[in-house]
Order: structure tokens, then C-alpha cells, then sequence
């Protein structure tokens, strides 16, 4: 199968590292166009990619097309690949808010899958939820799967409504988290830790959190029922969070996402 992925920036390149090494690719090298000579230098360093300046070198011979580049460019993008492509190719959008009919109408293309790729897939623990048109059939969407999967994991969603609501997640969910850890790494220091040592305490404890989480089937509840006894160190630390709210604000703050993300795509799609 040769696969193709357009725009070698931040998400192109996650995805096509770990595409490169998919058996699905038969040992053929990943393809990969974009146009920054810049980009196209530093692809070429990897032995894995067959790198493309000219989109008509690569994109009719593809069977599988990943679009990375940003939202705002899709258009041009589109109006280029439309005499390039065939009705058997399937077309897999990495690109937040654009949505699936658009692509069909823009394109003239049946088979569109839309994703929502996360930023942990650089270390191969990502997480992507997709969704797909009626012309895909299970096979390829199985296919596509399997390739997301060489990036971490993924969800298979009913609706793009779900995309909308992983971006509220998973999308932006990163960031949460390393805003909780820059907290934590505040209060450290204050307390006179070192930087060295108030990045250990805050990734460690957040690694063996998320370790012991991932390794039973407790729920975070429990495990904090656990590590809290009544009157102790942790309760006061759990209480002044209730007391704040802190709860229902990260709530809030996941919802301020995926409400962006409606909006976005209501915007990019007019
Ligand atoms: N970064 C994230 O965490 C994240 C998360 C979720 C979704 N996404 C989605 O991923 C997509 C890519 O984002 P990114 O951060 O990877 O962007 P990026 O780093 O700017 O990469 C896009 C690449 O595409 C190239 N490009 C632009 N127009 C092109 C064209 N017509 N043909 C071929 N290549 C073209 C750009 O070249 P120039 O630099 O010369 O323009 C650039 O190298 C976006 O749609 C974004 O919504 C990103």
C-alpha cells in the first residue's frame, strides 16, 4: 500500500515517523510533499521518507492520503489535489474543525476519515479519535486504523460531533495536565526545592499516578480514597481543591474547548 502525507510540519512528521515503520507499507517508503524547502531539507535526512516537492509526482499513485497542513491552507491545497485524484483513494485529515463534507465537496472525494490526533503521539503514547464517511468500508477503515495506531492508540467515534468533543479531551487535554504539573513544579520551588529536583517529585508522581491508574481497574475516586486518610495530609490537600471548586472549573475548562472547537469549525467550514 503506498501511503502518502501532505505537509511535513509538527503533526505531518509525528504521523509519518510512525507510519514509516507499518507493515501495512509493505517496505515501500512513505511518501511525504510539502513545500517549505526548509522541510523538504530535513525530511530528506530520514531514509525512511520519499520526500516530494511536486504534489502530482506523488499523489496519484497513493491509495491513502493524510492532509497535515494548517486549516487556513486546505483550500488552495484542494483546489490543486481535485484533478489528481481518483475515487478509490481514501482521504485522512489530520486538521482540527475542517469537516468531513467539506473535504468531500472541496476534493470531490467519496472516502474522507477525520481525526483528532493528540501531541503524545510524538513519543508514540498518542491518543486519535476518528470518524469516517458512508463510502468508507471496514476494511479500509481498519486499514487507517492500524496506521494511527503506530502513533499510540485510538477511538473509533460515531459522529464528528465526538471529534468536536476529544478536542475538549484529548486534543487540548495535554495541556491540562502540564498546566497541573507547572502548579505543582510552582509550589515545589517555593518551597525551596531545586529545579532538578522539583521536576523528579512532579514527573515521577505524575508517571506513578497515571501507572498505578492504567495498571487496575480502580477509579481515580478510589485511588484517592487510598492514598487519604481522614484528618491527614492529602485530605487537607483534596479539601481546599473542593472548597475552590477546582473540580467542576476543569469541567468548565474541558467544555471552553470543545465549544472553541464548534466554533472553529463552524468558522473554517462557511
Ligand atoms: N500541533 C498540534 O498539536 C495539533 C493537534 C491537533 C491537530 N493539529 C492539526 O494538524 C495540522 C498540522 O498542524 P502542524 O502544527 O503540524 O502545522 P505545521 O507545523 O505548520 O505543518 C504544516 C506543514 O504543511 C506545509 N504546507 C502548507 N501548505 C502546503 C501545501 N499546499 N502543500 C504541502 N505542504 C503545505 C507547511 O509549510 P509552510 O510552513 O511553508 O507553510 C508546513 O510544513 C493542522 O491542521 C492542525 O489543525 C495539530
Amino acid at each position: 500500500m503506498k501511503v502518502l502525507v501532505i505537509g511535513g510540519g509538527n503533526m505531518g512528521l509525528t504521523y509519518s515517523e510512525g507510519m514509516a515503520e507499518s507493515p501495512l507499507l509493505n517496505r515501500r517508503k512513505l511518501m511525504i510533499h510539502d513545500l517549505s524547502a526548509e522541510t523538504i531539507a530535513r525530511l530528506n535526512e530520514n531514509p525512511e521518507f520519499n520526500v516530494f516537492e511536486k504534489l502530482e509526482d506523488c499523489l496519484p499513485q497513493a491509495d491513502i492520503v493524510f492532509v497535515a497542513v494548517k486549516p487556513y491552507h486546505c483550500e488552495d491545497l484542494f483546489k490543486k489535489m481535485k484533478p489528481m485524484i481518483n475515487n478509490q483513494q481514501i482521504f485522512v485529515s489530520l486538521m482540527a474543525g475542517v469537516k468531513i463534507d467539506f473535504i468531500k465537496e472541496a476534493l470531490g472525494a467519496s472516502k474522507v476519515i477525520r481525526t483528532m490526533p493528540n501531541l503524545p503521539a510524538k513519543v508514540g503514547r498518542g491518543v486519535t479519535s476518528f470518524t469516517e464517511s458512508e463510502a468508507v468500508s471496514r476494511v479500509e477503515l481498519l486499514m487507517v486504523r492500524n496506521l494511527l495506531d503506530t502513533t499510540g492508540e485510538s477511538i473509533h467515534v460515531d459522529s464528528e460531533a465526538f471529534i468536536d468533543k476529544s478536542t475538549g479531551i484529548s486534543g487540548s487535554g495535554p495541556a491540562y495536565v502540564f498546566y497541573f504539573m507547572n502548579s505543582m513544579l510552582e509550589a515545589a520551588k517555593k518551597m525551596g526545592f531545586s529545579d532538578n529536583d522539583s521536576r523528579v517529585l512532579v514527573s515521577t508522581t505524575f508517571e506513578g499516578a497515571v501507572k498505578l491508574f492504567n495498571e487496575s481497574n480502580l477509579t481515580p475516586q478510589t485511588w484517592m480514597d487510598r492514598v487519604a486518610s481522614k484528618g491527614g495530609t492529602t485530605q487537607a490537600a483534596l479539601d481546599s481543591m473542593d472548597d475552590n471548586n477546582i473540580k467542576e472549573l476543569i469541567k468548565e475548562a474541558a467544555y471552553a474547548a470543545f465549544d472553541r472547537a464548534v466554533e472553529l469549525g463552524e468558522e473554517s467550514n462557511q
